[in-house]
């Protein structure tokens, strides 16, 4: 074995060479391993007795892709054009050896050997649309080459990561090597192709399946319009659209060229920018500065959910689906059966849509258990409670918990804002007790507020972090307060949302605003959805806002036909004139003249005090960084990702300019724009939250 740089080896096991790569943690091509790739393969070519060359990695993955803390900055050393030179135009036969992932330009390195020979476990995929990016190393012209145009565009605009069984059928995997034999399988392999001189196969010479799509032009016009409602506002998908267009369209390099392009366009573009900043944002709020990554975490073998409502069989499927079983406590019969067939027909409706077969809708309704009896939660390692949100049931409920299940379990509440120390406090073993906030859809949303209570250990909040991973969420650490973080930031935008319609504009301009934004809706439309009755009691009902006049008149949002909108059969929106009566009606009671409210207000007034409250929650310290309250945003409350989250996106507007407006605005409307402390003092030194330590 030679060592060829710190991160590549050059070994050989008879006459054929095996190239390892070894860059923790995800081997992503850094400048030195594209140095140790091209060199590798100089050495294996010259040496006159390697009739074939094997390229592999150790550790847990296969190249994941190009290295994106290098992106934004000089590139160094070898080129990855380079590298994939070396290997294409090798004249001995190279084999790329893929488990783990092969992502990105991982992948376009893979696609540049001969064949590739790959686990069942691996997984192939172009991501880089996720990073606001387009594969920039001819990804776009070799992929249609292999698997057709079609294919390829679902692969490019998806990022989906393919496993390798679907791999071998598509033909980008030419053979799967059993499990745990990688490189004999790969050698031996390689070897085959060099004894039955096999060609030396470039997929940039394969055109056939490129061609055959000159004669349907409408592919994409199709293509288009099917994801119209999914790519809205990213600008991604389209660059990578027009890339698989060249492909068809224009000789190989030619289409190299639009590629090139189109990826320096997308790179040194806002929208990249800030889906780079999420992708490391989100990766940063895994790591709790007091909670070391080697903390020992408690096994959660058994999860027990209290309460069957809007909530509780959502997080309930959350663990069926990983496989752990759970048992769900009701107060009453009907509750429980309720709360299962929704369950159930959630599940069947995934089925349905291709997602799993029936048997799966079965094996993971066997994990699921009913009961009526907490007694029946004496064995989990973990009980999340899910029942109404009051103080005294969440803490009757804590009470019971406490002496039913056995020491040492963690004890979580789902609650939206109470305090998890006073709900603790209700136990005898307040280091065990910690907020889990799902949101809803429970089964759906990928955010999970882990709400630090004081006494709670840092065993359990290592174990609420890693189980947060285990059931595909992105887990963020917050601190107790009225609504922890997002919802405390989102009360922000409904108070002003609510005002600016008694000021002068409608629910549907607020809404307009917000959707072109980028958020999938906007906060009336939203209301809509969960209901305007959540927290409205008719006995107390006063007839003051407008949301305790559409109550009082039954229009309580999209379950009733009817809220701030007006609804048709098929639950499509209408400005409503009911709704706009309503509102000049509270005008006149409350003497409010009406003024033309303009876009750029409505979008200050609703986003600006929401990073003033952000600002605040980081001054509080009940978020650990202000990336942290970007992931909670992006994760939990539809802000698109190609903004950042809404302290990135003040730190671009500039907090100079952020404070300026809020200052602007409490002179005339007062102290719901009170700049935080925090925005006073990183303005007035010119600094960034994002900066801000
Ligand atoms: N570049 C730099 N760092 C990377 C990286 C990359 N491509 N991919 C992952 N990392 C880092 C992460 O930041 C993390 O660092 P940390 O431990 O310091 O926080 C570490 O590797 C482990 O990553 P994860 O926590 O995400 O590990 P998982 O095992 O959960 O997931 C993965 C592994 C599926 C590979 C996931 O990391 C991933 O999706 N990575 C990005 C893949 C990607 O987008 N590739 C395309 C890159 S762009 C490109 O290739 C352009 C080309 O076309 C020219
Ligand atoms: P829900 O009213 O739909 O469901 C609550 C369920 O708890 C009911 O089925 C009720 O029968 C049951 N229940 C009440 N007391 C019980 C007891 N002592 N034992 C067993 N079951 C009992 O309420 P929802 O919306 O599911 O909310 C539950 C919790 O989740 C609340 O704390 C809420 O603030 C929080 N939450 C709600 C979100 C939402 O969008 N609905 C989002 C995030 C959190």
């Amino acid at each position: 074995m030679t060592a060829i740089n710190p991160v590549t080896d050059l070994s050989k096991d008879g006459d054929i060479a095996i190239v390892t790569l070894n860059s923790p943690p995800v081997n992503a091509l850094s400048a030195a391993v594209r140095d140790g790739l091209a060199a590798g393969f100089r050495q294996a070519v010259a040496d006159p007795q390697v009739k074939g060359i094997v390229r592999i990695c150790e550790g847990r993955t296969f190249i994941a892709g190009a290295d994106i803390s290098e992106f934004g900055s000089q590139m160094k050393g070898t080129s990855l054009f380079d590298v994939q030179a070396a290997m294409e135009d090798s004249p001995k036969p190279v084999v790329a050896a893929i488990h783990g992932t092969a992502l990105g330009g991982g992948l376009e390195v893979a696609l540049c050997a001969h064949y590739r020979v790959a686990v069942p476990s691996a997984r192939c995929g172009l991501p880089e649309v996720n990073l606001g990016l387009l594969p920039g190393a001819g990804g776009t012209q070799r992929l249609p080459r292999i698997v057709g145009v079609e294919k390829a565009l679902e692969m490019v605009t998806s990022g989906q990561h393919v496993p390798a069984r679907q791999c071998l059928e598509m033909g980008l995997v030419d053979e799967l090597a059993p499990e745990g034999t990688l490189k004999q399988t790969a050698v031996a392999f390689t070897r085959r192709i060099v004894a039955e001189n096999k060609p030396l196969r470039k997929v940039r010479e394969n055109n056939a399946k490129v061609e055959a799509a000159r004669d349907h032009p409408k592919i994409f016009e199709n293509f288009r319009k099917a994801k119209a409602r999914k790519f809205r506002g990213f600008q991604a998908p389209e660059s990578n659209i027009r890339c698989i267009e060249a492909a068809v369209s224009l000789p190989f390099e030619e289409g190299l060229k639009t590629e090139r392009k189109l990826f320096l366009e997308l790179m040194t573009g806002p929208q990249s920018a800030a889906q780079r900043y999420a992708f490391f944002a989100e990766r940063q709020a895994n790591k709790i500065p007091d909670v070391p990554d080697d903390t020992a975490t408690l096994p959660i073998r058994k999860v027990g959910v209290v309460g069957a409502g809007t909530m509780g069989g959502g997080i309930a499927m959350n663990f069926a689906n990983a496989g752990v079983p759970v048992t769900i406590v009701e107060a009453a019969p009907d509750a429980l059966d309720r709360g299962l067939g929704v369950v159930r027909r959630n599940y069947e409706r995934s089925a349905r849509g291709g997602r799993f077969t029936a048997e799966d809708v079965e094996t993971r309704m066997g994990l699921l258990t009913g009961s009526l009896n907490l007694q029946d939660l004496a064995d989990c390692d973990l009980v999340i409670e899910a029942v109404f949100e009051q103080m005294d049931v969440k803490k009757d409920v804590f009470r019971r918990l406490d002496g039913i299940v056995r020491q040492g379990a963690i004890l979580a509440s789902n609650t939206s804002y109470l305090d998890i120390d006073e709900i603790a406090g209700a136990t005898g073993r307040l280091e065990s007790v910690i907020g889990l906030h799902f949101f809803s859809p429970a089964n759906v949303m990928r955010l999970l507020e882990i709400v630090r209570g004081a006494k709670t250990s840092k065993a359990v909040i290592a174990t609420a972090m890693k189980l947060a991973k285990t059931i595909g969420k992105v887990g963020v650490l917050v601190g107790v307060g009225p609504g922890f973080v997002g919802n405390r930031m989102l009360a922000q935008r409904s108070r002003e949302a609510q005002k600016l319609v008694l000021e002068g504009a409608m629910p549907w301009d607020v809404d307009r605003v917000l959707y072109d934004f980028g958020f999938p809706m906007g906060p009336f439309a939203m209301g809509d959805l969960a209901g305007l009755d959540i927290g409205w009691v008719r006995e107390t009902s006063k007839g003051e806002t407008l949301r305790e006049v559409l109550c009082e008149m039954d229009r309580r949002g999209q379950k009733t036909g009817a809220g701030y909108y007006d609804y048709d059969e098929n639950r499509n929106a209408r400005p409503s004139p009911v709704t706009e009566k309503i509102i000049r009606d509270l005008r006149i009671r409350n003497g409010i003249d009406p003024r033309v409210i303009s876009d750029a207000e409505i979008l200050e007034r609703t986003l600006y005090p929401m990073i003033n409250e952000g600002a605040n929650i980081l001054d509080e310290k009940k978020a650990i960084r202000a990336s942290d309250i970007d992931i909670v945003w992006i994760n939990g409350y539809g802000w698109p990702v190609y903004r950042g989250g809404p302290m990135y996106y003040g730190d671009r507007i500039g907090l100079d300019k952020v404070l300026a407006r809020m200052k602007a605005f409490q002179a005339q409307m007062g102290d719901d724009f009170k700049p935080s402390p925090l925005l006073e003092r990183l303005a007035a030194d010119g600094e960034k939250f994002l900066d801000a330590r």
